[in-house]
């Protein structure tokens, strides 16, 4: 059975290009083996992420990146079952809002996903996702 699984956390350290590198070749790595689909966005000192795959892979995954010392105040904001993954083209593409177009930043101003639901974060994911200079997918 596949689920998706959104959560929002905030960084402990600076989010810097190192960090997010590292986070981001293991993931691309372990995720394509595992069968496991998504999407980071990172900045302004928050990790949203969403992760798609098989209920016990993502499951045991959550768990691990719960714990990663990188990270804290880990909130799930979103679990559903579903029949078609959402992200199917990447293993874990890489959005930075950082690198959002000015556009978007007006609509979009203030970045705090812990008072969002679920549903909510979901689209603005796939605003940032259609917005193309915002994807990084460096393996894909
Ligand atoms: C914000 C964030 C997102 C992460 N996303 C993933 C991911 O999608 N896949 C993955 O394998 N590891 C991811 N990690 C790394 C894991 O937390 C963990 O470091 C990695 O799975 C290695 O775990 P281990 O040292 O217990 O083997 C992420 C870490 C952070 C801080």
């Amino acid at each position: 059975m596949l689920i998706r699984v959104i959560y929002v956390s905030t960084a402990v350290g600076p989010q810097t290009s190192d960090v997010t590198n590292s986070i981001l070749k293991r993931a691309q790595a372990w995720n394509k083996a595992n069968n496991i689909t998504g999407v980071l966005c990172q900045g302004q000192g928050v990790y949203l992420q969403a992760l798609e795959g098989e209920r016990p892979v993502v499951t045991k995954l959550y768990s691990r990146i719960y714990t990663d010392k990188r990270h804290t105040n880990v909130e799930m904001i979103h679990c559903e079952s579903i029949t078609k993954r959402r992200y199917d083209k990447w293993s874990m593409a890489h959005v930075s809002l950082s690198d959002i177009d000015p556009q978007k930043k007006v609509e979009w101003p203030e970045l705090d996903p812990y008072s969002f639901t679920g549903l909510l974060v979901m689209a603005r994911i796939d605003e940032l996702l259609e917005s193309g200079s915002v994807i990084q997918s460096p393996e894909e």
